[in-house]
């Protein structure tokens, strides 16, 4: 495979790499520039033991392509050694005997780091959702809980933003949304009103529905956007649809994270093919994470009363939720959601309503511990 070049600042200083496009982070930082500090563990973005900070904010460092860095700024572990928010964290850590054996703990100093300069006044829930994406097998988590609660209530949160060098305090941000952090590796090229006009590459999902109903009940629904938003879970339009940009929110469920994306998207359909595309951008304003998605369906007849819709899926999550946008907890998602949709698309097809519960968002612990068995399974093969 042909290499690559990059440039990009390590712990503030300057280095250039020659790499094979899909050499990740984590990779590059431990095997080239021997930051061995980078811990790997599942090497899935699901235990957070790989975090760095990317432009100031935490990333999986093995999701993450190198090259896709070009230009950004790094800090590893190692640059923290005279940091005085991550000196006054490491004691913490070590009073509350927030670790044990250390793997999971570079990771999880990283996040709570974030934590500390965004969120100063979260309290122990809060600082539990927000470190539950750095799993330690050791501890059982209070030590760590009550380390960074020490240091929030120890230091003045202006104290921990002055400490901070200008370029991590001052995050950039991209068009789209004013809560969704710029990250290196966008490869959707965005459009006006900040949609991606196409996706190059991210995780493909290709999946066929039957739903009750003959095509043309079927296609009555789709072709009508507020018609078929009410048929997803957890989905919900903002304002009226103007032409074939439609805004909105979706809300999932995924253990103790509830993320909320809210975005916009563009529609085209194709009536005489019973086709469509739905491409958009939404963000989780609480966890500052992105999605690009893109949709792509077409609709056939499958029986007197049923219909099929064939999709295909591709997306990309950016952000802390990456975590858990691994490929099979995403399809378990991503499967769950189309159950319901289709049987909400029959009934409306049909001229019922679908009841409430049936909008409800999806997702639910499976998801989580669907997350969990990988990360374990993968560190138990490990050791
Ligand atoms: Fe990157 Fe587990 S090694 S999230
Ligand atoms: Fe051992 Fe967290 S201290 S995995």
């Amino acid at each position: 495979m042909s290499k690559m070049s990059i440039a990009l600042s390590v712990n503030g200083r300057p280095v250039q790499g020659e790499l094979e496009p899909r050499t990740h982070l984590a990779d590059f930082l431990r095997e080239d520039l021997h930051l061995t500090g980078t811990h790997l563990g599942c090497e899935q973005g699901v235990c957070g033991a790989c975090t760095v900070m990317i432009d100031g904010r935490p990333s999986r460092s093995c999701i993450t392509l190198a090259a896709a860095c070009d230009g950004a700024d790094v800090r590893t572990i190692e640059s923290f050694d005279d940091d005085a928010l991550m000196a006054r964290l490491r004691d913490a850590f070590t009073r509350h005997h927030g670790l044990q054996c250390g793997f999971c703990t570079p990771g999880l100093l990283a996040t709570a780091y974030d934590v500390v300069r965004r969120v100063p006044d979260a309290d122990r829930n809060r600082i539990q959702k927000e470190i539950s994406g750095n799993l330690c097998r050791c501890t059982g988590y209070q030590g760590a809980v009550a380390a960074i609660e020490d240091v929030l209530a120890n230091s003045p949160p202006e104290a921990t933003l002055r400490a901070l060098p200008r370029s991590q305090s001052t995050p950039r941000t991209t068009g789209a949304s004013d809560d969704v952090a710029s990250t290196p590796a966008m490869t959707a090229v965005t459009s006006d009103q900040g949609i991606p006009a196409s996706i190059s590459d991210g995780v493909r999902l290709s999946r066929s529905i039957t739903m009750d109903g003959s095509a043309d009940d079927v296609w009555k629904v789709l072709r009508d956007i507020p018609s078929v938003v009410r048929c997803v879970p957890g989905a919900q339009l903002d304002g009226e649809t103007t032409g074939d940009v439609v805004r909105g929110h979706m809300a999932v469920s995924l253990g103790p994270m509830q993320p909320k994306f809210g975005g916009v998207g563009r529609v085209a359909f194709n009536d005489g093919g019973r086709s469509g595309r739905i491409i958009g951008r939404g963000s989780d304003r609480l966890s500052r994470s992105q999605l690009d998605g893109e949709l792509n369906f077409a609709l056939t007849e499958s029986g007197p009363e049923s219909s099929r819709v064939d999709l295909d899926i591709v997306y990309q999550l950016k952000g802390p939720l990456a975590q858990f946008g691994r490929p099979a907890v995403v399809e378990e998602v991503a499967d769950r959601l189309l159950a319901q949709t289709a049987e909400n698309i029959g009934v409306r097809a049909k001229g019922g309503e679908p009841d409430a519960q049936a909008a409800k968002a999806v997702g639910g612990f499976g998801l989580l511990w669907a997350a969990l068995v990988g990360f374990w399974k993968g560190l138990f093969r490990r050791s």
